[in-house]
């Protein structure tokens, strides 16, 4: 692939690459008046953060555990990404779950978030799990330029240069403003080690009433084999132009530290001296 075809992949807006066909210029500045309803709740991460996990969570929460209720709706349905020209199609009868998705950094959001409107969850997984699981997305989402190799992709996400940016600028910049919004925090290694107190908090947050049985069956829905299984969740029917099934899966491994697995010893420890400078005084440790 050259140059000019890696140009016609992305634009940039506010110094950040964005996927050409999926987003625009116009549409960007769109969403930063986008009118957001006091019920409306954000889906906000880095990409390959565990956001779709979090859309399939926070909408059952909000259809009190019926999965009847939503299993004919895909994720993109129920909670759809605001980043995308696609946005704007949705029909206006969506309104059964007011749930949106979005990787914008914090300057690039709807401003009446800022002004206490509506609910953002926030999720942050550890960058090297989601530079390791990016690499992969990057092999079979057909919008995106695929690396040489895992080195060379690696120093891409460090530099800030691949789609959404720099990883560190997007958390510190959502995390720091998290009092101007009405904002949870919450990783996605937390979430895999107690789903029930992940599901907890959102639930409290959400201020929706949930009893036992009904976060089980949360539970059982929003396990990784549930949602690679599941058509609603698992991608498989998007086509081939946009993923290439072939070669991946959107579920792919949901594991905590697959990166020990990716990342050469050399690479790692590359990896950490920039990141324990950059990331020195951020108080959420991700390893
Ligand atoms: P891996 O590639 O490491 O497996 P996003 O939804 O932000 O694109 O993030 C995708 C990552 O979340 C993938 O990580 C995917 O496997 C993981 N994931 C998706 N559903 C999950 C689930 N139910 N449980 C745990 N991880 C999940």
């Amino acid at each position: 692939m050259d140059n000019t075809e890696k140009q016609e992949k992305y634009f940039e807006y506010n110094g950040i690459k964005f996927i050409t066909n999926m987003t625009s210029v116009e549409h960007l500045d769109w969403v930063k008046d986008y009118k957001v309803h006091q019920d409306d709740v954000f889906i906000v991460s880095y990409p390959k953060s565990g956001t779709t996990w979090m859309q399939q969570i926070v909408s059952l929460v909000l259809a009190d555990g019926d999965v009847d209720s939503v299993k004919n709706e895909s994720l993109y349905q129920r909670a759809p990404w605001i980043d995308f020209q696609l946005f704007r199609q949705q029909p206006d009868s969506r309104t059964k779950l007011v749930l949106i998705t979005s990787h914008l950094n914090y300057q690039m959001i709807p401003t009446a978030l800022k002004k206490k409107m509506g609910k953002v969850i926030y999720i942050a997984r550890n960058p090297k799990d989601v530079i390791v699981s990016s690499y992969h997305f990057h092999s079979y989402f057909q919008r995106l330029k695929v690396p040489k190799d895992f080195q060379e992709f690696l120093e891409l996400f460090v530099e800030g240069d691949v789609f959404y940016g720099s990883w560190s600028d997007h958390i510190r910049d959502w995390y720091s403003n998290k009092e101007e919004i009405s904002m949870l925090f919450v990783t996605y290694e937390e979430i895999h080690r107690d789903i029930r107190a992940g599901i907890e908090k959102i639930r409290k947050f959400l201020g929706k009433e949930l009893d036992g049985k009904i976060i089980d069956t949360i539970i059982k829905y929003s396990k990784f084999e549930n949602m690679r299984a599941d058509p609603a969740t698992n991608f498989l029917s998007l086509s081939k132009d946009l993923l290439d099934h072939d070669r991946g899966k959107f579920q792919r491994k949901g594991i905590v530290g697959d990166w020990k697995y990716n990342f050469l010893v050399a690479q790692n420890e590359w990896f950490d001296s920039i990141y324990q400078e950059r990331m020195a005084d951020f108080p959420v440790k991700f390893y």
